[in-house]
């Protein structure tokens, strides 16, 4: 604690996702400024900035909250471009390719699986992600679950136990004995590094009772509930992550009336992830239909070797508003407010007293650029925790 406060200053127009600020979707103030000191923020407001030890002059620019990335599986090893490139020239996404990242990250050393992470991450930061939720998924062993679970834990306290990602080729045919590896024996070795357990409900990887059984096993070992649901046809999923009362559905690329139904009455997020949408050439999900229903959505990076390598949120915030027919306001929310609703934090995704100094510096003081100039860098600077990176 140093005590020493920070006037980030001349903000043209900073989003704050606080209600108290009733200026559009966003709590949008402009002429604004922002105190913080030791990492939290002290103070936010307009017109003349008050004094600080330290200033940052943004001249003009547009701040927004820290990107919160709820959905990300960074510990792998190997990549899958042959596996993609296939692709473009035609082939399905299907689910089996996992099992080539599982052989590959078996075989990679600790340390190179807390290199690639660690890349990852500083790459996700340089694109404005302040927080980030990390899955396991591609050890599908106890030992190999709770390797990577280690790993993501030196970089995130948001991490999943994703045992139930697919079943491991040495389980091929005997899927209860993995579900039954999974609730008893992995889980037990992969909790005390966990604070999410979460589980693929598809065809081809696990059915509503598998998930059921699952995510009920975490529950009762004080794990919170999250479900990849939906992601490559209509299914139980998006259904049993509400009525398990899970933080989020993530995917929800196929979402039923009954599903919509479900998620604007319950407390269950739906986290969207189009950057896999837009990697397996699969439609784009429908989210204008689930905000008309009241239901609430976070947008998330999904980056894997396999269906989404990317860390990029400005780029899911395009295909939102570009492929989804998000507004700009609803596609930021998603990516900030949203995905610390889908984890279930009051500190992220916000700019107001008391929650953490989490900040994104864009190049231009107008957000619609993220869409209108695609793939440009439009990140000066990200923030976290009152530290610049
Ligand atoms: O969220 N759906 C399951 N898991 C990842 C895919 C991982 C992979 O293909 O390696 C996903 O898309």
């Amino acid at each position: 604690m140093t005590g020493m406060s920070t006037v980030v200053e001349n903000i043209g127009r900073l989003i704050t996702n606080d209600a108290q600020f009733e200026v559009g979707a966003t709590g949008e103030l402009r002429d604004a400024w922002v105190v913080f000191i030791d990492g939290l923020i002290e103070s936010v407001g307009t017109g003349h900035a008050p004094p600080a030890d330290q200033r940052i002059d943004v001249g003009g620019r547009c701040v927004l909250p820290g990107f919160v990335d709820s959905h990300s599986h960074l510990v792998f090893g190997g990549d899958r471009a042959d596996e993609f490139a296939a692709r473009m020239a035609g082939r399905a996404y299907e689910a089996g390719g996992i099992r080539t990242t599982v052989a590959a990250t078996r075989a990679a050393t600790d340390d190179e699986l807390l290199a690639g992470a660690t890349a990852l991450l500083s790459e996700a930061r340089r694109s404005g992600t302040t927080t980030i939720e990390i899955k396991s998924g591609y050890g599908l062993t106890a030992a190999n679950e709770a390797r990577a679970l280690r790993v993501a834990r030196q970089l995130t306290d948001d991490t999943t136990f994703l045992g139930a990602h697919v079943v491991p080729a040495e389980f091929e045919g005997r899927i209860d004995d993995y579900v039954t590896l999974v609730c008893g024996e992995m889980l037990a070795e992969c909790a005390p590094y966990a604070r999410w357990i979460d589980a693929f409900c598809e065809r081809g990887a696990f059915d509503a009772d598998q998930c059921r059984a699952i995510l009920n096993a975490g529950h009762d070992a004080g794990l919170g509930m999250r479900l990849h649901a939906n992601q490559l046809g209509h299914g139980p999923g998006v259904q049993l992550a509400v009525e398990l009362g899970c933080a989020s559905a993530d995917h929800c690329t196929y979402l039923s009336d009954d599903d919509i139904a479900a998620l604007a009455g319950g407390d269950t997020i739906a986290t969207f992830l189009p950057a896999t949408d837009f990697s397996t050439r699969q439609p784009y999900p429908d989210a204008r239909r689930l905000l008309a229903a009241g239901g609430r959505a976070a947008l998330a990076s999904n980056c894997n070797p396999g269906s989404s390598y990317t860390t990029s949120i400005p780029f899911c915030i395009a295909l939102a508003v570009r492929d989804m027919n998000m507004t700009i306001d609803e596609a930021i929310w998603a990516a900030t407010a949203g995905g610390a609703a889908a984890l279930r934090r009051v500190d992220i995704g916000i700019v107001s007293t008391g929650a953490r100094a989490d900040l994104v510096v864009l190049e231009t003081d107008n957000p619609i650029d993220f869409v209108y100039r695609p793939g440009v860098p439009l990140i000066a600077s990200t923030i976290i925790g009152g530290s610049t990176f």
